[in-house]
């Protein structure tokens, strides 16, 4: 048992006996987050004990799946990659941290032997000032993989299902995999936005409806319209998830004010993409308190100082994300008018990643781009003939239409698959891990 009402910032909490594994679950949160200095005012109250402990003793051990499993789950591992090798394949930004940023990791050296708690406070404040959020609705995470999995984890349940689009971010339907609940993937409406009508009809019973805007891999959007459709429609109980890893690069409009309102909302955002901070672990979760709240079961952790300095650094550079997304919009724009030329099939998108047809099964071509050191994504089950692209850096990308256009124009192999005795495809395994 513990002592809730010792269970504050700065104090100790106080165990009695532990009884079983929830409780030594529990110990093991409390011991961790005590390291970590909670907020002031923070509490925990009997209610959430008893929500932690079941929670930890139901879902156990979760892999959280990022970008880069799935990259690279239908391949081979990443040594075999040569140095000189394209990687237009895990929606990484070539251009990396901002220079702010990673002046402000080196200076901040020497403090890494600490965990630096009010850096995160004020990486979150610094957010939250700029969006117009109380700092209490954003928390800090590394990377938005997280909040993902534990949103997941905590709106959804065998009684209680997911529903998604069709082609979507896969993570989140890995993340059911562990509430064991149902999946409802609801393919894309025709101008290739979610279908928000058929999801919220999906299951009168779903538990968090997922929509990623801009959509990985698709690149397309769904309207702010569209979004206050979803929740006002959405089926009573359930909770949205919008996750805006890729809003930066898009026109799309921002729901920050709809979690801001006290809406049924969870935001995801994240440093991985337009910052170009995929390695170094950034991102937030944006919602309500209790909503928050209802993610702290699943996993907490201190940031990566490193990380958290960078962030606060973007965000303060006040022309980056206009510059950044202007970049990637010129080449995107020029490689789909080179695409449109020469008669490709592609979706236009207004992300950083778009799927192209490629007439053949994707993961053929994948092999043969592959061969020639240009190691485009994956492929989703609902298109098995597109491949998802990157987009990288204008010389990149010139490298990636020689590839393309010398793949397309080689005769698409009769027999599907990898050749005899090659390392077959890993849809098997779909945690493989990189080592
Ligand atoms: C749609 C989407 N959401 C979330 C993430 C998570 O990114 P990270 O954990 O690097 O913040 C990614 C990564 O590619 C993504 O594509």
């Amino acid at each position: 048992m513990v002592d809730p009402a010792g269970m504050r910032y700065g104090m100790h909490a106080v165990l009695y006996v532990s009884a079983n594994a929830a409780e030594d679950l529990w110990w093991c949160l409390v011991m961790k987050l005590e390291t970590l200095a909670v907020p002031k005012g923070y509490r925990f109250s009997r209610r959430s004990f008893v929500r932690i402990a079941s929670a930890a003793s139901a879902v156990g051990l979760v892999h959280i799946t990022t970008e880069v499993d799935l990259a690279y789950g239908q391949r081979r591992i990443a040594r075999d990659i040569p140095a000189d090798a394209v990687l237009i394949n895990a929606n990484e930004n070539p251009l990396g941290p901002c220079a702010q940023a990673c002046s402000a990791m080196a200076d901040l050296g020497a403090k890494g032997g600490r965990y630096e708690f009010g850096l995160t406070q004020e990486l979150v404040k610094t957010f939250a000032e700029i969006e117009g959020l109380k700092p209490e609705y954003v928390r800090a995470y590394a990377g938005s993989s997280e909040p993902l999995h534990y949103a997941v984890l905590a709106f959804t349940s065998p009684e209680k299902s997911l529903v998604m689009g069709d082609p979507a971010y896969e993570a989140p339907m890995r993340a059911a995999s562990y509430s064991k609940a149902r999946v409802f993937k609801v393919p894309l409406a025709k101008n290739y936005a979610h279908d928000v009508k058929a999801m919220v009809g999906a299951d009168p019973n779903a538990g968090l409806l997922y929509i990623c805007n801009p959509n990985n891999p698709t690149g397309t959007t769904t309207t702010r319209e569209d979004i206050e459709y979803a929740l006002v429609n959405k089926p009573k109980g359930s909770t949205l998830l919008i996750d805006e890893a890729y809003i930066h690069f898009s026109d799309a409009k921002p729901v920050l004010d709809l979690a801001a309102a006290d809406k049924e909302v969870v935001v995801l955002r994240t440093f991985s993409k337009i910052y170009g901070m995929a390695g170094l672990r950034c991102g937030f979760a944006i919602a309500r308190p209790d909503l928050l709240a209802r993610l702290e079961p699943y996993g907490w952790n201190s940031m990566p100082v490193t990380a958290v300095v960078a962030g606060t650094a973007s965000l303060k550079h006040k022309g980056l994300v206009l510059e950044r997304k202007k970049i990637n919009a010129d080449i995107r724009n020029d490689l789909f008018s080179w695409l449109a030329a020469d008669k490709y099939s592609f979706v236009p998108s207004e992300s950083n990643c778009f799927m192209v047809d490629v007439k053949r099964p994707g993961k053929q071509f994948i092999e043969a781009m592959e061969a020639k050191k240009v190691y485009i994504g994956r492929v989703w089950p609902a298109w098995p003939t597109h491949v998802r692209v990157t987009v990288g850096t204008g010389p990149e990308m010139e490298v990636f239409k020689k590839a393309f256009k010398e793949a397309m124009e080689t005769p698409a192999l009769a027999v599907q698959g990898p050749p005899k005795g090659a390392e077959s495809w890993r849809t098997d395994r779909p945690y493989a891990s990189l080592s």
